[in-house]
């Protein structure tokens, strides 16, 4: 089986992810090719791969428009299978209604959907999490990728439904649209913390940021993707209208995953707040993954009664 997996990051949590992803379909044997979307990328011809998967984490419940761009050009095929692995820091229902462009163009091209899934993965804007709430979600991660894993193999396909009202939502949310260029005249780098390591400047994916006269300076084509201010080593890059959501620091996800989960967890039934929708989102996890891979079950029950026609694969 030939794979191809096409995503856009900003902070590197969805090329994490994609890691994840392709070290599963090589585990079972598959042929794995990856894109990730730069400025620059070139067009891939997609046409002999038998099974696409489209990673890219929700902004402003949408998909990143660098995404959709390069999405728009490719060469997809009628009966073309393919799968969605998105990420977002929360669960609200709203980011349900991400996928919809991509959904469409799909669709109007007569490819397949093998699966939709949305993981969680911490905040790169508005907050950072604590170490022991990524472990959680990395654990739930680790589950929701078997399952996905499975479900793709035995042609269960699993759909995230939206509505006229999150999508109608979505569509004017569209923080990307219009608050990248409005925001990319308000980024600044404090001149004091700024050690002109350059590394804003080399990972840029818009190629946005460059040297002038020896400081550091923006362009007009930014993503909004916080690739520059959350790595930034000195927290010297400042995002304008963003500016009091700024998160700065590597996450160290790699190191927490191994940790594995907190020795407590994170989130109870008592979480409240900002944390309440997580509850329903991981006990979904914890139902489906007990019914695939619980104790007495092995890796074939649950699904037993599955038409043996879908789980033809790809
Ligand atoms: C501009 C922007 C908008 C975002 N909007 C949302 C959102 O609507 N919902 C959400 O749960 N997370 C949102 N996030 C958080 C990211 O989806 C999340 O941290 C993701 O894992 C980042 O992935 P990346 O490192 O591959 O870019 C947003 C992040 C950015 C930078
Ligand atoms: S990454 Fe930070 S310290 Fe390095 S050049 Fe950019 S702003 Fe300056
Ligand atoms: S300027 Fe910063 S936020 Fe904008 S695209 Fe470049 S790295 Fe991303």
């Amino acid at each position: 089986m030939k794979v191809l997996l096409i995503y856009y990051t900003g902070t590197y949590n969805t090329r994490y992810l994609t890691d994840k992803v392709e070290a599963e379909f090589v585990r079972r044997g598959h042929e794995v090719d990856r894109v990730e979307i730069n400025c620059d990328t070139p067009v891939k011809d997609v046409a002999s791969y038998d099974l696409l998967g489209f990673g890219y984490p929700i902004y402003g419940f949408n998909s990143p428009l660098p995404f959709n761009r390069y999405t728009k050009k490719l060469n997809v095929r009628a009966g073309q299978a393919f799968f969605i692995y998105k990420n977002s820091g929360e669960t609200l229902a709203m980011n349900n209604a991400s996928s919809r462009i991509l959904l469409r163009r799909m669709d109007a091209r007569g490819a397949v959907l093998k699966g939709e899934y949305h993981f969680v993965m911490p905040y790169n804007i508005h907050f950072p999490f604590e170490k022991d709430f990524v472990r959680e979600i990395l654990d739930y991660d680790n589950k929701l990728l078997k399952i996905m894993m499975y479900r793709l193999e035995h042609g269960i396909v699993e759909r995230i439904e939206s509505n006229l009202l999150y999508d109608v939502a979505a569509a004017a949310v569209g923080i990307q649209k219009a608050g990248g260029a409005i925001n990319s005249f308000l980024y600044r780098v404090d001149e004091e913390k700024c050690v002109k390591c350059g590394l804003c400047v080399k990972n840029c994916p818009e190629k946005n940021i460059r040297f002038e006269d020896g400081k550091v300076k923006f362009g007009h084509r930014c993503d909004m993707c916080m690739r520059c201010s959350f790595y930034c080593p000195q927290d010297a890059v400042r995002i304008g209208f963003l500016e009091g959501w700024r998160v700065n620091g590597d996450y160290g996800l790699a190191a927490l995953d191994e940790a594995g989960p907190p020795e407590k967890p994170y989130i109870t039934e008592n979480s409240r707040g900002f944390y309440k929708c997580y509850i329903k989102y991981f006990a979904k996890i914890d139902e489906e993954y007990e019914r695939l891979f619980g104790f007495g079950c092995g890796e074939m029950c649950g699904y037993e009664d599955a038409p043996e026609e879908e789980r033809a694969v790809w």
